[in-house]
């Protein structure tokens, strides 16, 4: 049982009051550990050789996915079909939309062939509340633009919560190109939620505007930002948002905001390196670090992912009629 449930629930009597997942606004603390309780079921699941269930037998989720993905579009479709799900993986460079159809044309053909669930990726902020406004089923925000990426950031609280065993009072830095980072900006909103001290660390051409408005501290050098912290979280420069100059060199990046052993070494010694993935060894991370098992825990954000999203969807297809 994890701190912050309510003990005396049963995990199948869990409400979660929300047809959507569009981002972390509106989840309550209780949401948030309602997710965390039932992944942990699925966590040992996963790790036996029979991973099936039955939850979601007859349902359908369709991986909708207008942006490249490894980790997310391949664990919605694990977790679908580990709970039992039929899942479709729309191929969007083979899809209508290169005939020119609209993300909402798009949506409202998808709905008319009744999905239960259809987990969304796209590269404009706001597009996937815009999906949801129009079809029936349950929507899951798995990405959009510099926005939001909820899923993410409860699989990397979980990550933490398990390494850690708490959340209330750790403190996190997240680092790197926060200003295009939809990983940055659900995990300020959720881990501030769940009472942890967030700081975000940038160059000041990276770093959002406004940045006091998600109850962070700021720093522009990375040293300052680390000291004493108990979770480092990296972040990959998004150069497919980048229009213009934003850093002087990859080079000059690395140096001054890139992880390495120099500034690992003003963090607290037990401090746990994360980052969402994909990686570039050498551009924010060095190699031997994000490789390090004592302190990188890169690859159980990996398979928190997976139990995660079975969470989601269980908790989600409980509200489907
Ligand atoms: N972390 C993450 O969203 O990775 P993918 O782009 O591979 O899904």
């Amino acid at each position: 049982m994890l701190a912050g449930m309510n003990s005396d629930k049963k995990l199948s009597t869990i409400s979660f009051k929300h047809k959507h997942l569009l981002g972390i606004d509106g989840l309550s603390r209780g949401d948030v550990y309602s997710v965390m309780e039932i992944a942990e079921t699925y966590i040992k699941k996963n790790r036996e050789p029979d991973k099936k269930h039955a939850i979601l037998k007859g349902r359908t989720l369709i991986n909708l996915f207008f942006e490249n993905s490894t980790r997310t579009r391949t664990s919605f479709e694990l977790a679908g079909k580990r709970l039992g799900a039929d899942v479709i993986n729309m191929s969007v460079s083979n899809s209508s939309t290169k005939k020119g159809e609209t993300l909402i044309d798009t949506a409202m053909t998808l709905n008319a062939m009744h999905p239960d669930f259809i987990a969304v990726r796209h590269p404009e902020s706001g597009a996937v509340h815009l999906l949801a406004a129009k079809v029936n089923c349950s929507v899951i925000n798995s990405g959009d633009g510099c926005h939001e990426h909820p899923t993410q950031a409860l699989l990397d609280a979980l990550t933490i919560y398990r390494r850690k065993g708490k959340l209330e009072g750790l403190t996190v830095a997240i680092c790197g190109d926060i200003l295009h980072s939809r990983v940055a900006r659900s995990n300020m909103k959720l881990l501030t939620l769940l009472g942890a001290k967030v700081r975000i660390v940038a160059p000041p051409t990276l770093m959002p505007p406004f940045p006091e408005s998600f109850g962070v501290e700021t720093f522009y050098d990375m040293k300052k930002g680390l000291k004493d912290c108990d979770i480092i979280m990296m972040l990959r420069l998004q150069m497919e948002r980048m229009s213009g100059n934003f850093i002087p060199s990859i080079r000059e990046f690395f140096h001054f905001y890139g992880l390495d052993e120099e500034k690992l070494a003003y963090a607290k010694p037990d401090a746990l390196i994360m980052h969402p993935g994909p990686i570039n060894r050498g551009v924010e991370i060095d190699t031997r670090l994000a490789d390090d098992l004592n302190r990188s825990v890169i690859l159980d954000q990996v398979e928190m992912g997976v139990a995660v999203r079975q969470a989601v969807l269980e908790l989600l297809g409980r509200n489907i009629n």
